[in-house]
């Protein structure tokens, strides 16, 4: 059975609407990620599995049992908000300790707790600091400590690291999946930062406006979008047009290519995704393209080149550089050649991608 279950869940907010009949499976012990831009209905999402907010439509389940009406601190869940809510006036260990002295746990359960969680969030000996004496980044450490030291079932987290630099931030990746496997918590965690979500989930989902565009392991996400926002939002990719001629072949800028897709039938508009990394860069007239380096920038593993070819503007990444002004063809191996249908459904429409 699933832990959690979000059921035809729709939300409106005034003549908004932020979800429309939105389905979600969150299984015991799994860390899924929701994931998408800016204003797509995560936070309200994670707010309608914390109680903090009503559907219009739909119930929520936790163990096949109906909570849609149960208030926040019935439910087996903690929360991290995206604005951390810790309470100014107290200290660190204070702000920590607060749940745990509600429920009524032993002062000497409640030090090593809150000492064994400073250490999880590599603030040792913080605890007497006040919370207006902390960075942003040391903030929103301490909301993280507060909400593990209660051992909840399921932590939702809203974009807890966002506000943390890069090396940190991967410190604390590391330690959250630690604390999954150790401490057997579900995680439900919102991001909009695709490498953030591809590293720590066991599976992901992608949100655009309030539908689902894609739910999947990190590997299927990445490898197998199914639609053009999935790819785009994904990583860097090209996103062209074609026609699928029939099985297994496709024509991109009025040249054939082989696949290995079929069933899209025959002559069939279809958006094709090719990662940058799969375009192999060669001679003029080796490939199935012929066109020029127009962009190169080294980015430490790699060049990014834009190459122009085909009338079409080429994302390619090799270790090899290719200087401005270079003649070049372009070759793709068949199964490096994503073929996509064209958005029909309804909640597809919600795509807008700028190529
Ligand atoms: N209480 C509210 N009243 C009115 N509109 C709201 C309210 N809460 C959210 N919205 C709107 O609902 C939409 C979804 O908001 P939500 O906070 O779920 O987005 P999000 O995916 O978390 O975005 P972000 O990545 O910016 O945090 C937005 O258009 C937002 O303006
Ligand atoms: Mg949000």
């Amino acid at each position: 059975m699933a832990l959690i279950e979000l059921r035809n869940i729709s939300k409106s907010f005034e003549d908004t609407q932020v979800l429309d009949n939105f389905n979600l499976t969150v299984n015991e012990n799994e860390f899924i990620t929701l994931l998408g831009p800016s204003g797509c209905g995560k936070t309200t999402t994670l707010r309608i599995i914390g109680g903090f907010e009503t559907p219009d439509e739909g119930q929520v389940f936790f163990e096949g049992v109906d909570i849609t009406n149960v208030p926040p601190n019935k439910r087996h869940l903690n929360t991290v908000f995206q604005k951390y809510a810790l309470f100014p006036h107290m200290n660190v260990e204070e702000n920590i300790a607060f749940g745990l002295k509600i429920s009524g746990k032993s002062d000497a359960y409640i030090k090593d707790k809150i000492k064994y969680a400073l250490k999880l969030v590599n603030l040792d000996g913080f605890e007497k600091r006040k919370i207006d004496r902390l960075s942003g980044g040391q903030q929103q450490r301490i909301a993280m400590a507060r909400a593990i030291v209660n051992e909840p079932r399921v932590l939702l987290l809203d974009e807890p690291l966002g506000a943390l630099d890069l090396k940190l931030r991967q410190d604390m990746q590391y330690e959250l999946i630690r604390l999954k496997n150790e401490l057997g918590i579900t995680f439900i965690y919102v991001t909009h930062d695709q490498e953030e979500a591809l590293t720590m989930s066991d599976k992901v989902v992608v949100m655009n406006k309030g539908y689902i565009q894609q739910m999947g392991t990190p590997e299927q996400i990445y490898n197998e979008p199914e639609n053009a926002f999935v790819a785009d939002f994904i990583g860097d990719s090209n996103i062209v047009d074609g026609i699928m001629v029939r099985d297994k072949v496709v024509k991109i800028c009025d040249t054939i290519f082989p696949c290995i897709d079929d069933g899209f039938g025959q002559n069939k508009p279809v958006d094709v995704v090719i990662r940058p990394e799969d375009l192999i860069i060669g001679k003029p007239g080796q490939g199935h393209l012929d066109g020029e380096v127009v962009h190169n920038v080294f980015q430490g593993v790699h060049y990014e080149m834009e190459i122009e070819a085909g009338g079409f503007l080429w994302l390619a990444q090799n270790t090899t550089s290719y200087p401005v002004g270079t003649k070049v063809s372009l070759e793709v191996e068949p199964e490096n050649i994503q073929i996509m249908h064209k958005p029909q459904s309804e909640g597809e429409e919600a795509i807008e991608i700028d190529v």
